[in-house]
């Protein structure tokens, strides 16, 4: 299957020294944070897949869906853009007053936009089938990319990715005995995932729910891995799911729900490395993985390789949260 070529070539690999000395492991990040600007993000590399296939079906829209926060619809929305695509967005929750990251880019970038209350954005699929049905009467040809691109086409996004580490590791001499992710709807642990089982390293996977239960995403990743390997890689390899890790016990209140903790250690982590990582995704998951090793879960892994797959642009809402005469308390 081809791809686009959104991304800013092979993202770096660095280790988080201070993070590793406090630890006593070798804590490496992956950076596809910085796989783009308007298009950073883990996103994007699912991206180049999906839009691939939305051109080759010669869609002339793109609908997705997602938070009001989403990184997936503002990496969308800035793709399509790039590539001459019009958009209209599918997002939970009533319209702010005050737009503010990925929202306002979303908005800066022209995109249509649909605001669906809590429980309306339950059945946002048939809404966006609904949409794209009305486009049709129009005359305009509709792509639909589900929540966090995560299907079997955006799937092989991480697939490439875990390849691209493969090769990282094999230049910098460094095995990696584990890696680690954040986990919002399945598709960035699913490709690698599979990247890990159709490869000679088969390196383990874990991944650290954001909101919602380990039992909900391994049934979701599996549906996904099965969905790639039977439509796109047209594979008869059998994949052995048993070994999918996935962790919730660190996902706190919710999605989106972050607390005085894991407000402390970002900005820990941000004064120690010079590094932002965000409430929704990945502060939360290293924050997991951080006390996980600190519990000696991880007694067997001495380098751990964790994906930084951005979401600087949703640090917006939380504003308060960083500033340290607001007591959380008293919010
Ligand atoms: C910054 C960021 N990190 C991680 C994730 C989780 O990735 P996935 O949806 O593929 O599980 C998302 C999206 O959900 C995200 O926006």
């Amino acid at each position: 299957m081809k791809k686009l070529d959104l991304i800013h070539g092979v993202t770096p690999i660095m280790k988080l020294e201070k993070l590793s000395r406090r630890l006593g492991k070798n804590i490496y990040i992956k950076r596809d944070d910085l796989t783009g600007m308007e298009m950073s993000g883990n996103k994007i590399r699912k991206l180049e897949y999906s839009l691939a296939e939305a051109m080759a079906q010669k869609a002339e829209m793109v609908i997705t869906c997602g938070a009001l926060q989403s990184n997936h619809a503002r990496a969308t929305v800035a793709a399509c853009k790039r590539l001459g695509l019009g958009v209209h967005l599918v997002l939970r929750g009533d319209e702010p007053e005050k737009k503010e990251g990925n929202l306002l880019l979303d908005t800066i970038f022209g995109a249509e936009i649909s605001y669906l209350p809590s429980e309306a954005f339950a059945d946002h699929e048939n809404y966006m089938e609904a949409l794209k049905r009305t486009y049709a009467k129009k005359g305009l040809h509709a792509y639909i990319i589900p929540i966090g691109a995560s299907n079997g086409v955006g799937n092989l996004g991480y697939l490439d990715a875990y390849n691209e580490i493969e090769k990282q590791s094999h230049h910098m001499n460094i095995h990696f005995d584990r890696i680690v992710c954040a986990v919002g709807s399945g598709g960035t642990y699913s490709g690698l995932y599979l990247g890990s089982q159709l490869s000679q390293s088969m390196i383990p996977i874990t991944g650290y729910s954001v909101g919602g239960t380990s039992e909900h995403f391994k049934s979701k990743c599996k549906a996904i891995i099965s969905e790639t390997v039977d439509d796109y890689l047209h594979d008869t390899t059998t994949i052995d799911n048993a070994f999918i890790d996935i962790v919730d016990k660190h996902q706190g209140a919710g999605y989106a729900i972050t607390n005085t903790e894991q407000i402390a250690f970002i900005k820990e982590v941000a004064a120690l490395e010079g590094i932002i990582f965000d409430p929704v995704y990945t502060g939360k998951a290293l924050f997991g993985l951080c006390k996980d090793i600190e519990n000696g879960n991880y007694q067997q892994d001495q380098s751990v390789l964790f994906i930084h797959t951005g979401g600087i642009f949703g640090l917006g809402p939380f504003e308060s949260w960083f500033h340290e005469s607001i007591s959380p308390i008293n919010r």
